[in-house]
């Protein structure tokens, strides 16, 4: 017995001093596992006569039972204890401050597309739109291209191969088809529910979109932008293509008037055509408008052609208009500085973060431009 007595205090001692689960575990092992002491101590009863096994029974199940109570007892505290330790480590400072967050931009292209449809939305046109994948038909025939015009060629235009009919399709080079595509009045539905259908005449529209051309340098990307705008109504003149110009521009860059002029210039869809300039000074490395002595080209226009007119099925007679087409990076370039317009596609993050905008500073008329 007073072995027992011994083996008890022992392991008593030793289970309440352990400071950790595993160490608890081993003792849990080596005093109730398989061959553990105690587990041996029961196994001896086995041998003992009935005498001896009723004497001493009771005292090594009892043993037994104190043993793995205290274990238990001490699993309990250390579980606790871990518990503690843990959630006293992760604890969380609400008062820190957030983590950054990666901020996304609006890309300073979109962002003068909305700028400049919403001048336009003022001046009372809406949105027309066509596709990327153009015909010969749109793109050049019918804007009075003549067959064997240089646009037409391979260093400007990306021609797909020819389908089975032998036709090739276009990248459209500019967004003038979309003027085509407006006042056609045909019976076939629209490819697609976004592209515009015909309409009657008086028509008011501009279209943005994608364009295409094989050049690239410091002010030409192959993929860039541009913004075609239509207007067709009764005795439409020069002078109204002069105004709405001029009123564009001034509320584009935000002054009160500025200087442009008008220098005779040749598009096929366009007679008389013109180009329209700005006056600035780069002088300083920084494009300032509405001042200096140079000039900056800014949109190609002009008096609809009567042969465009015609090709669409609507009475040169009756109806006449001017069109114009802006280049939009370009425009946005001169707005905000970029250096090379190339850099506008090249996707990198930095760029944009520097000169992208807010999401929140979506232009309308109310609030300003940006
Ligand atoms: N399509 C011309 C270009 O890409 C721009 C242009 C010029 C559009 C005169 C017009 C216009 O509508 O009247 O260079």
């Amino acid at each position: 017995m007073t072995d027992h007595t011994t083996l008890e205090t022992e392991l008593l001692a030793r289970i309440e001093a352990t400071g950790d689960l595993a160490t608890l575990d081993a003792l849990r092992v080596a005093a109730l596992g398989k061959s553990g002491t105690i587990s041996l101590l029961l196994k001896s009863l086995g041998s003992m006569s009935p005498d001896e096994r009723r004497a001493n029974g009771p005292g090594i199940n009892a043993l037994r039972d104190r043993v793995a109570a205290a274990i238990n007892a001490r699993k309990a505290v250390l579980e606790a204890a871990e518990l503690d330790a843990k959630l006293a480590a992760g604890r969380l400072d609400l008062s820190l401050p957030a983590p950054p967050r990666r901020k996304g931009a609006v890309h300073p292209t979109m962002q003068v597309m909305d700028e400049m449809i919403a001048i336009f939305a003022e001046l009372g046109f809406s949105l027309a739109e066509g596709p990327d994948i153009e015909d010969d038909f749109h793109n050049f025939t019918a804007l009075n291209f003549p067959p064997k015009h240089p646009a037409r060629e391979m260093h400007d235009t990306f021609f797909f191969h020819p389908g089975p009919d032998g036709e090739r399709k276009v990248l459209r080079t500019h967004t003038s088809p979309v003027q085509v595509r407006t006042m056609q009045r045909t019976n076939t539905p629209p490819p697609a529910p976004w592209i515009a259908s015909g309409q009657e005449p008086p028509i008011r529209i501009i279209s943005p979109g994608r364009t295409y051309r094989q050049d690239s340098d410091a002010t030409h990307t192959p993929m860039f932008h541009q913004i075609e705008g239509l207007v067709i109504d009764r005795n439409i003149h020069m002078g109204h293509l002069k105004w709405t110009l001029d009123t564009f521009i001034a509320r584009f860059f935000e002054l009160d008037s500025v200087v442009t002029r008008f220098r005779p210039h040749h598009f096929p869809f366009t007679e008389p055509s013109a180009e329209m300039d700005v006056q600035c000074d780069t002088s300083g490395g920084e494009v300032k408008i509405g001042q200096g002595s140079e000039w900056s080209e800014i949109v190609g226009c002009g008096m609809v052609h009567p042969n465009v007119l015609r090709n669409c099925g609507i009475d040169p007679d009756v109806w006449q208009g001017f069109a114009f087409g802006f280049g939009v990076d370009r425009l946005g370039r001169l707005k905000y500085g970029m250096p090379d317009l190339r850099d506008m596609f090249a996707s990198d993050v930095r760029w944009l973060a520097h000169y992208g905008f807010s999401a929140f500073s979506a232009p309308n008329p109310a609030s300003g431009l940006s």
